[in-house]
């Protein structure tokens, strides 16, 4: 785990209000893997004096990406960063997503900004497995579709793609799922994640997510941000340390 103070190189405005933060880090970047986070302190000020937690998005070179959209105070002032600024960023943090096992077909199920972790994910997917990628949203505008590939898109108002959900449509296409071995790779609203372990333990379908809560320190000491076991009422796992991504199976979302 590095703390270093990062420079900005350039601050990318996608459609949609979502932001793409390029930070040279070639401690960080030759490090993280995918799924794995940073804890970013937005500003040098008091206020906000909590740090950030984003998921890598992607990694080039000696550079890695952020992905965001403005939320409260935190990601305003990320927003208003340009090329030249710095960022004090503490990573790589958590565990990621697992590359290895007996799958050769992977499936990215995306609700909204639950893309960012996924283009650095399909990138090294990619070198190896088939991806197909199911990306949702309330409507076209929460439909991200920044370093996705084999596009299966659906929007909750039909504004753009399949109406209804992302877990309709990986229903809609169980033939895909079942033709060959399958990983399923998740991130996206509680709701649409608890409907998503039901799904897969019907279909008995492999799959991790990776969760969200808020976070305080970000690796294992402040004990804010746990997460329940599947199995065990009274046991907890840390999402910043344990996860965030875990298997769907274990965690009750
Ligand atoms: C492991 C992890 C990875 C993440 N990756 C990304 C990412 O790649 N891109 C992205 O845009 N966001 C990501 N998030 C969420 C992101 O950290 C929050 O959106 C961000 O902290 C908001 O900061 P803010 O100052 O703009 O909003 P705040 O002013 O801090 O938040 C506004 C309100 O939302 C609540 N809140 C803040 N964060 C969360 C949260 N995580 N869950 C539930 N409620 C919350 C606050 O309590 C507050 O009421 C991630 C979160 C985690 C835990
Ligand atoms: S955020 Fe402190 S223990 Fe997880």
């Amino acid at each position: 785990m590095l703390i270093v103070n990062a420079p900005v190189e350039k601050n990318i405005e996608l459609d949609n209000q979502i932001y793409l933060l390029k930070i040279h880090s070639p401690e960080i970047a030759g490090k993280i893997k995918p799924g794995e986070f940073l804890n970013i302190r937005v500003s040098e000020a008091v206020h906000p004096l909590l740090r950030r937690p984003f998921s890598v998005c992607d990694v080039e070179g000696d550079y890695f990406y952020i992905m965001f959209n403005i939320y409260g105070e935190g990601t305003r002032i990320l927003s208003q960063k340009h090329g030249g600024d710095t960022v004090d960023v503490l990573g790589p943090l958590g565990r990621g997503f697992n590359l290895k096992g007996d799958f050769d077909t992977a499936i990215i199920a995306a609700g909204g900004l639950g893309a960012a972790p996924f283009p650095y994910l399909i990138r090294k997917l990619g070198e190896q497995k088939e991806v197909h990628c199911f990306i949702g949203g309330r409507t076209h505008k929460d439909v991200i579709l920044h370093g996705m590939k084999n596009i299966f898109i659906a929007t909750d108002d039909g504004s753009l793609g399949y109406k209804g959900n992302v877990i309709k449509l990986l229903n809609k296409n169980l033939d895909l799922l079942k033709s060959s071995k399958v990983k399923i790779f998740a991130c996206g609203p509680n709701a649409m994640l608890r409907a998503l372990k039901e799904f897969t333990m019907k279909h008995k379908l492999n799959c991790e997510a990776s969760t969200e809560c808020a976070m305080a320190c970000g690796f294992g000491i402040c004990q804010g941000c746990p997460i329940e076991s599947s199995y065990d009422p009274q046991k907890y796992f840390l999402v910043c340390k344990d996860g965030p991504v875990f298997n769907i199976a274990d965690v009750n979302i």
